[in-house]
Protein backbone atom coordinates (compact mmCIF):
# COMPACT_ATOMS: atom_id res chain seq x y z
CA UNK A 1 0.00 0.00 0.00
CA UNK A 2 2.82 2.56 0.94
CA UNK A 3 4.48 1.56 -2.01
CA UNK A 4 1.81 1.99 -4.37
CA UNK A 5 1.82 5.29 -2.58
CA UNK A 6 5.57 6.37 -3.24
CA UNK A 7 5.05 5.15 -6.39
CA UNK A 8 1.92 7.34 -7.20
CA UNK A 9 3.89 10.51 -5.72
CA UNK A 10 6.94 10.10 -8.10
CA UNK A 11 5.29 8.74 -11.36
CA UNK A 12 4.29 11.96 -12.78
CA UNK A 13 7.08 13.85 -12.93
CA UNK A 14 9.65 11.86 -15.00
CA UNK A 15 7.30 12.01 -18.33
CA UNK A 16 5.52 15.21 -18.48
CA UNK A 17 6.38 16.58 -21.73
CA UNK A 18 5.52 12.88 -23.17
CA UNK A 19 2.30 12.72 -21.64
CA UNK A 20 1.24 16.50 -22.52
CA UNK A 21 2.20 15.91 -26.01
CA UNK A 22 -0.51 13.08 -25.90
CA UNK A 23 -2.53 15.12 -24.12
CA UNK A 24 -1.98 17.78 -26.72
CA UNK A 25 -2.76 15.12 -29.82
CA UNK A 26 -6.13 13.98 -28.34
CA UNK A 27 -7.61 17.46 -27.83
CA UNK A 28 -6.76 18.33 -31.53
CA UNK A 29 -4.53 21.28 -30.79
CA UNK A 30 -1.14 19.56 -31.48
CA UNK A 31 -0.61 20.44 -34.71
CA UNK A 32 -2.23 24.25 -34.27
CA UNK A 33 -0.02 25.60 -31.81
CA UNK A 34 2.91 23.03 -31.06
CA UNK A 35 3.74 21.50 -34.52
CA UNK A 36 7.17 21.76 -33.79
CA UNK A 37 7.86 25.21 -34.17
CA UNK A 38 11.87 25.58 -35.09
CA UNK A 39 13.42 26.13 -31.89
CA UNK A 40 11.80 22.64 -30.63
CA UNK A 41 13.29 19.32 -31.87
CA UNK A 42 11.12 16.06 -32.17
CA UNK A 43 9.75 14.46 -29.18
CA UNK A 44 10.02 17.78 -26.96
CA UNK A 45 7.12 19.68 -25.68
CA UNK A 46 6.97 23.41 -26.36
CA UNK A 47 7.75 25.44 -23.53
CA UNK A 48 4.84 26.36 -21.12
CA UNK A 49 4.11 29.85 -22.86
CA UNK A 50 3.35 27.92 -26.23
CA UNK A 51 1.51 25.42 -24.53
CA UNK A 52 -2.06 25.00 -25.72
CA UNK A 53 -4.32 26.36 -22.25
CA UNK A 54 -5.76 23.45 -22.53
CA UNK A 55 -3.36 20.83 -22.29
CA UNK A 56 -2.08 23.03 -19.22
CA UNK A 57 -4.80 23.06 -17.34
CA UNK A 58 -5.12 19.48 -17.80
CA UNK A 59 -1.55 18.47 -17.09
CA UNK A 60 -2.12 20.40 -13.71
CA UNK A 61 -5.57 18.58 -12.72
CA UNK A 62 -3.50 15.11 -13.83
CA UNK A 63 -1.28 16.13 -10.99
CA UNK A 64 -3.58 17.83 -8.68
CA UNK A 65 -6.09 14.98 -8.32
CA UNK A 66 -3.95 12.72 -7.16
CA UNK A 67 -4.24 15.20 -3.74
CA UNK A 68 -8.07 16.03 -3.30
CA UNK A 69 -8.80 12.15 -3.81
CA UNK A 70 -6.62 11.69 -1.24
CA UNK A 71 -8.00 14.52 1.10
CA UNK A 72 -11.12 13.00 0.92
CA UNK A 73 -10.69 9.80 1.15
CA UNK A 74 -8.59 9.79 4.36
CA UNK A 75 -11.27 10.64 5.91
CA UNK A 76 -13.24 7.51 5.93
CA UNK A 77 -10.05 5.56 7.22
CA UNK A 78 -11.81 5.20 10.34
CA UNK A 79 -14.90 3.97 9.02
CA UNK A 80 -13.22 1.59 7.04
CA UNK A 81 -10.63 0.29 9.75
CA UNK A 82 -13.59 -0.16 12.16
CA UNK A 83 -16.10 -1.64 9.97
CA UNK A 84 -14.37 -4.22 7.93
CA UNK A 85 -11.05 -4.18 9.89
CA UNK A 86 -7.72 -3.97 9.11
CA UNK A 87 -6.83 -6.28 6.84
CA UNK A 88 -9.95 -7.11 5.25
CA UNK A 89 -9.75 -3.53 4.85
CA UNK A 90 -7.04 -3.01 3.17
CA UNK A 91 -8.02 -6.29 0.88
CA UNK A 92 -10.82 -4.53 -0.21
CA UNK A 93 -9.54 -0.94 -1.27
CA UNK A 94 -7.15 -2.94 -3.33
CA UNK A 95 -9.94 -2.67 -6.09
CA UNK A 96 -9.62 0.42 -6.23
CA UNK A 97 -5.59 0.66 -6.71
CA UNK A 98 -6.29 -1.97 -9.91
CA UNK A 99 -9.22 -0.17 -11.63
CA UNK A 100 -7.23 3.12 -11.35
CA UNK A 101 -3.80 0.98 -12.59
CA UNK A 102 -6.13 -0.19 -15.43
CA UNK A 103 -7.37 3.09 -16.34
CA UNK A 104 -4.19 4.75 -16.77
CA UNK A 105 -2.49 1.78 -18.26
CA UNK A 106 -5.06 1.71 -21.08
CA UNK A 107 -5.23 4.77 -21.51
CA UNK A 108 -3.45 5.18 -24.91
CA UNK A 109 -7.05 3.65 -26.46
CA UNK A 110 -9.28 6.58 -25.45
CA UNK A 111 -9.00 10.20 -24.44
CA UNK A 112 -5.43 10.01 -22.47
CA UNK A 113 -6.27 13.27 -20.79
CA UNK A 114 -9.48 11.86 -19.03
CA UNK A 115 -8.15 8.10 -18.81
CA UNK A 116 -5.41 9.65 -16.84
CA UNK A 117 -7.23 12.29 -14.43
CA UNK A 118 -9.84 9.65 -13.47
CA UNK A 119 -6.96 6.97 -12.96
CA UNK A 120 -5.38 9.70 -10.66
CA UNK A 121 -8.19 10.37 -8.56
CA UNK A 122 -9.27 7.07 -7.84
CA UNK A 123 -5.56 6.11 -7.05
CA UNK A 124 -5.64 9.42 -4.92
CA UNK A 125 -8.48 8.08 -3.18
CA UNK A 126 -6.84 4.62 -2.46
CA UNK A 127 -3.59 6.43 -1.17
CA UNK A 128 -5.70 8.52 1.46
CA UNK A 129 -7.35 5.14 2.87
CA UNK A 130 -3.66 3.22 2.61
CA UNK A 131 -2.11 6.11 4.11
CA UNK A 132 -3.93 5.90 6.96
CA UNK A 133 -4.81 2.29 7.32
CA UNK A 134 -1.31 0.93 6.92
CA UNK A 135 0.28 3.10 9.79
CA UNK A 136 -2.90 1.96 12.14
CA UNK A 137 -2.50 -1.92 11.36
CA UNK A 138 1.25 -1.77 11.64
CA UNK A 139 0.89 0.03 14.92
CA UNK A 140 -1.19 -2.08 16.47
CA UNK A 141 0.48 -6.03 15.42
CA UNK A 142 3.91 -4.60 16.22
CA UNK A 143 5.42 -5.30 19.71
CA UNK A 144 5.87 -2.48 21.83
CA UNK A 145 10.07 -3.04 21.51
CA UNK A 146 9.85 -2.90 17.31
CA UNK A 147 7.11 -0.43 16.99
CA UNK A 148 8.67 2.49 15.99
CA UNK A 149 11.06 0.72 13.08
CA UNK A 150 7.68 -1.68 12.02
CA UNK A 151 6.29 2.13 11.92
CA UNK A 152 9.05 3.35 9.82
CA UNK A 153 8.53 0.73 7.16
CA UNK A 154 5.68 2.12 5.84
CA UNK A 155 7.89 5.46 4.82
CA UNK A 156 10.39 3.41 3.61
CA UNK A 157 8.05 1.74 1.62
CA UNK A 158 6.89 5.14 0.37
CA UNK A 159 10.52 6.19 -0.64
CA UNK A 160 11.28 3.15 -2.26
CA UNK A 161 8.18 3.70 -4.29
CA UNK A 162 9.45 7.26 -4.85
CA UNK A 163 13.01 6.22 -6.37
CA UNK A 164 11.42 3.24 -8.18
CA UNK A 165 9.50 5.76 -10.02
CA UNK A 166 11.94 8.08 -10.38
CA UNK A 167 14.39 5.11 -12.44
CA UNK A 168 11.90 3.06 -14.26
CA UNK A 169 10.28 6.60 -15.44
CA UNK A 170 13.95 7.58 -17.14
CA UNK A 171 13.62 8.10 -20.70
CA UNK A 172 15.39 5.22 -22.50
CA UNK A 173 13.18 2.72 -19.55
CA UNK A 174 9.49 3.54 -19.41
CA UNK A 175 9.45 7.30 -19.13
CA UNK A 176 9.23 7.73 -23.27
CA UNK A 177 6.85 8.00 -26.33
CA UNK A 178 5.99 4.34 -26.44
CA UNK A 179 5.85 2.98 -23.16
CA UNK A 180 4.65 6.33 -20.43
CA UNK A 181 1.29 4.76 -20.33
CA UNK A 182 2.64 1.51 -18.65
CA UNK A 183 4.24 3.71 -16.33
CA UNK A 184 1.37 5.02 -14.83
CA UNK A 185 -0.60 1.30 -15.21
CA UNK A 186 2.31 -0.08 -13.17
CA UNK A 187 0.90 1.97 -10.48
CA UNK A 188 -1.34 -0.26 -9.64
CA UNK A 189 0.50 -3.44 -10.11
CA UNK A 190 1.52 -4.23 -6.33
CA UNK A 191 -2.42 -4.30 -5.39
CA UNK A 192 -2.26 -7.76 -7.40
CA UNK A 193 0.81 -9.09 -5.37
CA UNK A 194 -1.09 -7.41 -1.85
CA UNK A 195 -4.02 -9.08 -2.79
CA UNK A 196 -2.53 -12.41 -2.74
CA UNK A 197 -0.42 -11.93 0.16
CA UNK A 198 -2.45 -9.64 2.69
CA UNK A 199 -5.12 -13.00 3.56
CA UNK A 200 -1.95 -14.14 5.31
CA UNK A 201 -1.23 -11.52 7.69
CA UNK A 202 -3.34 -12.15 10.95
CA UNK A 203 -6.30 -9.13 11.99
CA UNK A 204 -5.00 -6.77 14.18
CA UNK A 205 -5.56 -8.54 17.99
CA UNK A 206 -6.52 -5.35 18.92
CA UNK A 207 -9.18 -4.71 16.66
CA UNK A 208 -10.68 -8.40 17.18
CA UNK A 209 -10.60 -8.20 20.97
CA UNK A 210 -11.42 -4.49 21.64
CA UNK A 211 -13.58 -3.40 19.23
CA UNK A 212 -15.18 -7.02 18.24
CA UNK A 213 -15.22 -7.85 21.12
CA UNK A 214 -14.10 -11.41 20.21
CA UNK A 215 -12.33 -12.52 23.72
CA UNK A 216 -14.05 -12.39 27.08
CA UNK A 217 -11.13 -11.36 29.16
CA UNK A 218 -10.79 -8.32 26.79
CA UNK A 219 -13.87 -7.91 27.03
CA UNK A 220 -14.34 -7.76 30.47
CA UNK A 221 -11.42 -5.59 31.21
CA UNK A 222 -11.84 -3.32 28.70
CA UNK A 223 -15.59 -2.78 28.70
CA UNK A 224 -15.58 0.71 31.07
CA UNK A 225 -12.99 1.92 28.96
CA UNK A 226 -14.19 0.94 25.56
CA UNK A 227 -17.62 2.48 26.22
CA UNK A 228 -16.31 5.14 27.43
CA UNK A 229 -14.31 5.53 25.00
CA UNK A 230 -16.78 5.22 21.92
CA UNK A 231 -19.29 7.63 23.37
CA UNK A 232 -16.87 10.86 23.28
CA UNK A 233 -16.52 12.11 19.84
CA UNK A 234 -12.27 12.93 18.87
CA UNK A 235 -13.41 16.14 19.03
CA UNK A 236 -13.99 16.21 22.73
CA UNK A 237 -11.93 18.16 25.27
CA UNK A 238 -10.26 14.86 26.40
CA UNK A 239 -8.55 14.50 23.20
CA UNK A 240 -7.62 17.58 23.33
CA UNK A 241 -4.22 17.49 23.54
CA UNK A 242 -3.29 14.82 21.20
CA UNK A 243 -5.02 15.78 18.30
CA UNK A 244 -2.79 18.74 19.03
CA UNK A 245 -0.02 17.07 18.81
CA UNK A 246 -0.82 14.70 16.42
CA UNK A 247 -2.06 17.94 13.54
CA UNK A 248 1.14 19.55 14.56
CA UNK A 249 3.62 16.87 13.69
CA UNK A 250 1.69 15.92 10.36
CA UNK A 251 1.82 19.62 9.60
CA UNK A 252 5.39 19.82 10.24
CA UNK A 253 6.27 17.55 8.23
CA UNK A 254 4.36 18.87 5.13
CA UNK A 255 5.34 22.43 6.07
CA UNK A 256 8.99 21.96 6.34
CA UNK A 257 8.69 22.10 2.16
CA UNK A 258 10.77 18.79 1.60
CA UNK A 259 7.78 17.92 -1.09
CA UNK A 260 8.81 21.41 -2.55
CA UNK A 261 12.60 19.48 -3.51
CA UNK A 262 10.39 16.24 -4.73
CA UNK A 263 8.58 18.51 -7.39
CA UNK A 264 10.47 20.62 -8.33
CA UNK A 265 14.15 19.12 -7.89
CA UNK A 266 15.35 18.17 -11.80
CA UNK A 267 14.39 22.51 -12.69
CA UNK A 268 16.52 23.26 -9.79
CA UNK A 269 19.42 21.13 -10.38
CA UNK A 270 19.05 21.91 -14.51
CA UNK A 271 19.42 26.32 -13.25
CA UNK A 272 22.37 24.92 -10.87
CA UNK A 273 24.10 23.90 -14.20
CA UNK A 274 24.37 20.20 -13.36
CA UNK A 275 24.31 18.31 -17.06
CA UNK A 276 21.84 15.39 -16.23
CA UNK A 277 19.81 16.60 -13.44
CA UNK A 278 17.08 13.54 -13.88
CA UNK A 279 20.16 11.49 -12.40
CA UNK A 280 20.62 14.24 -9.25
CA UNK A 281 16.88 13.58 -8.89
CA UNK A 282 18.06 9.95 -8.98
CA UNK A 283 20.38 10.83 -5.96
CA UNK A 284 18.10 12.47 -3.82
CA UNK A 285 15.89 9.65 -3.77
CA UNK A 286 18.98 7.30 -2.82
CA UNK A 287 19.67 9.74 0.08
CA UNK A 288 15.98 10.02 0.94
CA UNK A 289 15.81 6.08 1.04
CA UNK A 290 19.21 5.41 3.13
CA UNK A 291 18.50 7.82 5.60
CA UNK A 292 14.82 6.13 5.95
CA UNK A 293 17.16 3.54 6.61
CA UNK A 294 18.97 5.06 9.23
CA UNK A 295 15.90 6.21 10.64
CA UNK A 296 14.14 2.16 10.87
CA UNK A 297 17.39 1.53 12.80
CA UNK A 298 17.64 4.21 15.34
CA UNK A 299 13.71 5.36 16.43
CA UNK A 300 13.62 2.38 18.79
CA UNK A 301 16.97 3.47 20.68
CA UNK A 302 16.91 7.05 20.54
CA UNK A 303 13.29 7.46 21.08
CA UNK A 304 10.55 9.50 18.20
CA UNK A 305 10.58 12.48 20.07
CA UNK A 306 14.80 12.87 19.72
CA UNK A 307 14.83 11.87 16.17
CA UNK A 308 11.83 14.26 15.68
CA UNK A 309 14.02 17.53 17.59
CA UNK A 310 17.24 16.62 15.39
CA UNK A 311 15.59 16.15 12.17
CA UNK A 312 13.61 19.61 12.17
CA UNK A 313 16.52 21.11 14.35
CA UNK A 314 18.74 19.99 11.41
CA UNK A 315 16.22 21.14 8.78
CA UNK A 316 16.08 24.36 10.04
CA UNK A 317 20.56 24.44 9.62
CA UNK A 318 20.14 23.93 6.21
CA UNK A 319 17.62 26.33 5.45
CA UNK A 320 20.05 28.85 6.95
CA UNK A 321 22.88 27.29 4.47
CA UNK A 322 20.74 27.93 2.00
CA UNK A 323 20.05 31.38 2.38
CA UNK A 324 23.88 31.92 3.21
CA UNK A 325 24.56 29.78 0.00
CA UNK A 326 22.30 32.26 -2.10
CA UNK A 327 23.38 35.60 -0.49
CA UNK A 328 26.69 35.13 -1.46
CA UNK A 329 26.44 33.32 -4.78
CA UNK A 330 27.48 35.59 -6.94
CA UNK A 331 30.28 36.60 -4.64
CA UNK A 332 31.84 33.31 -4.61
CA UNK A 333 31.18 30.37 -7.15
CA UNK A 334 31.65 27.42 -4.92
CA UNK A 335 28.74 29.08 -2.64
CA UNK A 336 26.46 26.92 -5.03
CA UNK A 337 27.71 23.98 -3.70
CA UNK A 338 27.00 25.21 0.02
CA UNK A 339 23.07 25.20 -1.68
CA UNK A 340 23.83 21.85 -3.26
CA UNK A 341 24.64 20.08 -0.15
CA UNK A 342 22.49 21.81 1.77
CA UNK A 343 19.35 20.31 0.12
CA UNK A 344 21.23 16.93 0.19
CA UNK A 345 21.05 17.55 3.97
CA UNK A 346 18.01 18.69 4.32
CA UNK A 347 16.30 15.61 2.63
CA UNK A 348 18.34 13.71 5.42
CA UNK A 349 17.40 15.47 8.11
CA UNK A 350 14.01 15.10 6.88
CA UNK A 351 14.15 11.26 6.92
CA UNK A 352 15.59 10.99 9.98
CA UNK A 353 12.49 11.97 11.89
CA UNK A 354 10.01 14.10 10.49
CA UNK A 355 9.76 12.05 7.40
CA UNK A 356 8.32 8.69 9.09
CA UNK A 357 7.16 9.22 12.65
CA UNK A 358 4.44 11.68 11.94
CA UNK A 359 2.82 8.77 10.13
CA UNK A 360 2.97 6.42 13.26
CA UNK A 361 3.32 8.22 16.17
CA UNK A 362 -0.73 8.80 15.59
CA UNK A 363 -1.16 5.13 16.59
CA UNK A 364 0.73 5.10 19.59
CA UNK A 365 -0.66 8.83 20.85
CA UNK A 366 -4.54 7.22 20.88
CA UNK A 367 -5.44 4.57 22.72
CA UNK A 368 -8.04 2.15 20.59
CA UNK A 369 -11.48 3.58 20.36
CA UNK A 370 -10.49 6.92 19.17
CA UNK A 371 -7.37 5.58 17.10
CA UNK A 372 -8.89 5.19 14.07
CA UNK A 373 -11.00 8.83 13.88
CA UNK A 374 -7.47 10.62 15.22
CA UNK A 375 -5.54 8.73 11.93
CA UNK A 376 -8.09 9.61 9.71
CA UNK A 377 -8.10 13.63 11.02
CA UNK A 378 -4.29 13.85 11.15
CA UNK A 379 -4.35 11.96 7.19
CA UNK A 380 -6.33 14.76 6.05
CA UNK A 381 -4.74 17.51 8.04
CA UNK A 382 -1.07 15.79 6.39
CA UNK A 383 -3.16 15.63 2.42
CA UNK A 384 -4.68 18.87 2.73
CA UNK A 385 -1.78 20.58 3.84
CA UNK A 386 -0.24 19.03 1.02
CA UNK A 387 -1.90 19.91 -1.50
CA UNK A 388 -2.33 23.98 -0.40
CA UNK A 389 1.36 23.74 0.44
CA UNK A 390 2.57 22.50 -3.10
CA UNK A 391 -0.55 22.72 -5.76
CA UNK A 392 -1.42 26.02 -4.56
CA UNK A 393 1.49 27.83 -2.60
CA UNK A 394 4.24 26.15 -4.63
CA UNK A 395 2.43 26.38 -8.24
CA UNK A 396 1.21 30.19 -7.52
CA UNK A 397 4.36 31.06 -6.37
CA UNK A 398 6.77 29.51 -9.10
CA UNK A 399 4.08 30.52 -11.69
CA UNK A 400 4.97 34.39 -10.72
CA UNK A 401 6.84 36.62 -13.71
CA UNK A 402 10.21 36.22 -11.45
CA UNK A 403 10.38 32.90 -11.70
CA UNK A 404 9.31 31.87 -15.45
CA UNK A 405 12.73 34.35 -16.44
CA UNK A 406 15.06 33.35 -14.07
CA UNK A 407 14.36 30.30 -11.85
CA UNK A 408 16.56 30.12 -8.67
CA UNK A 409 16.74 28.18 -5.63
CA UNK A 410 14.82 30.35 -3.52
CA UNK A 411 11.90 30.32 -5.80
CA UNK A 412 11.70 26.78 -5.29
CA UNK A 413 9.77 27.34 -1.62
CA UNK A 414 8.58 30.96 -1.92
CA UNK A 415 9.00 33.76 -4.15
CA UNK A 416 8.05 37.44 -3.49
CA UNK A 417 7.34 38.73 -6.68
CA UNK A 418 6.78 42.22 -5.54
CA UNK A 419 9.47 42.23 -3.24
CA UNK A 420 12.84 41.52 -4.18
CA UNK A 421 14.84 42.50 -1.00
CA UNK A 422 13.22 39.14 0.70
CA UNK A 423 14.80 37.58 -2.40
CA UNK A 424 18.10 36.46 -0.90
CA UNK A 425 16.47 35.87 2.70
CA UNK A 426 13.42 34.32 1.78
CA UNK A 427 14.71 30.54 3.72
CA UNK A 428 15.13 33.22 6.69
CA UNK A 429 11.20 32.16 6.95
CA UNK A 430 11.76 28.37 6.48
CA UNK A 431 14.04 28.75 9.04
CA UNK A 432 12.23 29.96 11.41
CA UNK A 433 8.81 28.17 10.88
CA UNK A 434 11.08 24.91 11.15
CA UNK A 435 12.50 26.23 14.67
CA UNK A 436 9.00 26.98 15.85
CA UNK A 437 8.32 23.70 15.14
CA UNK A 438 11.33 21.77 16.95
CA UNK A 439 10.08 24.67 19.80
CA UNK A 440 6.82 23.09 19.87
CA UNK A 441 7.68 18.99 19.79
CA UNK A 442 10.50 20.10 22.78
CA UNK A 443 7.93 21.25 25.04
CA UNK A 444 4.27 19.75 24.30
CA UNK A 445 5.37 15.99 22.65
CA UNK A 446 6.33 13.41 24.90
CA UNK A 447 8.39 10.29 24.48
CA UNK A 448 6.67 7.31 23.53
CA UNK A 449 9.05 5.11 22.63
CA UNK A 450 9.07 1.66 24.62
CA UNK A 451 5.52 2.71 26.22
CA UNK A 452 2.08 0.82 25.86
CA UNK A 453 -0.59 2.44 24.48
CA UNK A 454 -2.60 3.15 28.18
CA UNK A 455 0.95 3.91 29.28
CA UNK A 456 1.13 7.05 26.43
CA UNK A 457 -2.40 8.13 26.81
CA UNK A 458 -2.41 8.31 30.68
CA UNK A 459 0.75 10.95 29.61
CA UNK A 460 -2.45 13.01 28.59
CA UNK A 461 -4.32 11.97 31.05
CA UNK A 462 -2.86 13.32 33.56
CA UNK A 463 -4.45 16.68 32.90
CA UNK A 464 -7.76 15.72 30.90
CA UNK A 465 -8.75 12.49 33.19
CA UNK A 466 -10.92 9.94 31.08
CA UNK A 467 -14.26 10.22 32.88
CA UNK A 468 -15.47 7.51 35.21
CA UNK A 469 -19.62 7.72 35.35
CA UNK A 470 -21.84 8.34 32.75
CA UNK A 471 -22.75 11.21 34.56
CA UNK A 472 -19.07 12.66 34.29
CA UNK A 473 -19.26 11.29 30.57
CA UNK A 474 -22.78 13.18 29.98
CA UNK A 475 -21.19 16.49 31.28
CA UNK A 476 -18.28 16.31 29.21
CA UNK A 477 -20.02 15.21 25.99
CA UNK A 478 -22.62 18.70 26.11
CA UNK A 479 -19.70 20.25 27.20
CA UNK A 480 -17.80 19.11 24.04
CA UNK A 481 -20.48 19.75 22.13
CA UNK A 482 -20.85 23.70 23.13
C1 LIG B 1 6.34 11.67 3.57
C2 LIG B 1 5.36 12.74 3.18
C3 LIG B 1 5.24 12.87 1.70
C4 LIG B 1 6.61 13.04 1.09
C5 LIG B 1 7.49 11.89 1.46
C6 LIG B 1 8.88 12.11 0.94
O1 LIG B 1 5.77 10.43 3.36
O2 LIG B 1 4.10 12.49 3.74
O3 LIG B 1 4.42 13.97 1.41
O4 LIG B 1 6.50 13.13 -0.31
O5 LIG B 1 7.56 11.78 2.86
O6 LIG B 1 9.75 11.11 1.32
Amino acid sequence: GSLQYGYSLGVINAPQKVIEKHYALSLGVWSERSALPENITEGESPPEEQKHPSVVMYWSLSVAIFSIGGMVSSFLVGFIGDYKGRVKGMLMVNILAVVAGLLMGLSRMWKPHIMVITGRAIMGFYCGLTSGLVPMYIGEIAPKAYRGALGTLHQLAIVIGILLSQVIGLDFVLGNDEMWHVLLGLSGAPAILQTVLLPLCPESPRYLYILLGKEQEARKSKSQHRQTQAQLTILSSVYRQQLFVALMMHLSQQLSGVNAIFYYSTAIFTQAGVSQPVYATIGVGVINTVFTLVSVALVDRAGRRTLTLVGLGGMCCCAVAMTVGLKFQNDYSWMSYVSMAAIFMFVSFFEVGPGPIPWFIVAELFSQGPRPAAIALAGCCNWTSNFIYVHCAVNYLTSCPTIKHRLRFQHMFFCFPHQAWMDCYVFILFAVLLLCFTIFIYFRVPETKGKTFEEIAAVFQKKKRIPKDNAELEQLKSSSDA
